[in-house]
């Protein structure tokens, strides 16, 4: 029997993904709402409020899905660009896209992308570092294409530093997010993938560590309900090294 979870190590990780979200994509947005009663927005709205984009500003939204991030942006007059490797969760993004809004959506990897260096001012991912095979990778390929100065925000979810509030909320997305996904997607390991993900994820504190690793900048990190959704937010050093 071929296994069910959409979790996998190593090289096999990009593949079951792309599938999970080739398959979810008409459903997404969705259940989305429901599993965050609605407050996915919030946050999105916020982490668009962090990223304080000026006019003329060019942006990157990674795993852009159905591009709710990059709709932000573009809905306050930016270029953006908005990245994903999943041809389903591209066409929902197309198909909700306006003639007013200028987003181009492209098909590719977030870990080694088309673009040359220092190509955005601000770049965004949106419950995506989760996903990818390797964080650090990620993250560096993330600065090659900030300029000088450039903003860095990743939203995901959080490990919440409380036990009890860890522990609850560890236990609805272990039991009600998974019913979620059986009852209006018919796929209840594509949810159950969110807490397996999790557990392999550093979050929020983790990725504080990674993005001075990779030697990002003026890092903070924005909790929301005690840490169950956050935002890490990073700056390109103004003046690189020669
Ligand atoms: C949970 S969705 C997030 C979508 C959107 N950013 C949002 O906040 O609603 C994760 C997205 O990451 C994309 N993704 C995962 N791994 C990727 C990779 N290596 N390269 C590009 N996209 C990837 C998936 O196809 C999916 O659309």
């Amino acid at each position: 029997m071929s296994d069910p979870s959409y979790f996998q190590p190593g090289a096999e990780r990009g593949a079951r993904v792309n599938e999970l979200f080739d398959r979810i994509a008409p459903r997404y947005d969705l259940i989305n709402d429901i599993q965050s009663a609605g407050l996915h927005r919030v946050w999105k709205k916020w982490l668009w409020m962090l990223a304080q984009p000026k006019p003329g500003e060019k942006i990157l939204d990674l795993c852009t899905g159905t591009g709710d991030i990059a709709f932000l942006f573009a809905d306050h007059g930016h270029d953006v660009t908005g990245l994903d490797f999943s041809a389903e969760m591209l066409r929902v993004a197309n198909q909700r896209k306006t003639s007013t809004q200028r987003i181009e959506f492209l098909r590719g990897d977030a870990m080694n992308t088309p673009f040359p260096d220092q190509s955005f001012d601000v770049i965004t991912i949106g419950y995506g570092l989760r996903n990818l095979a390797d964080y650090g990778k990620a993250l560096l390929e993330m600065k090659r294409l900030l300029r000088p100065g450039g903003r860095l925000l990743i939203l995901d979810f959080g490990k919440p530093d409380n036990f009890f509030l860890r522990a609850a909320y560890y236990v609805y997305l272990h039991l009600a997010v998974p019913i979620f996904g059986q009852i209006f997607c018919g796929n209840r390991a594509a949810y159950a993938y969110i807490l397996e993900s999790l557990k392999h994820y550093p979050a929020q504190r983790g990725v504080d560590d990674l993005l001075d690793a990779v030697g990002l900048e003026n890092r903070r990190v924005v909790n929301f309900f005690g840490g169950t959704m956050s935002i890490n937010y990073a700056e390109k050093n103004t003046d690189p090294p020669t």
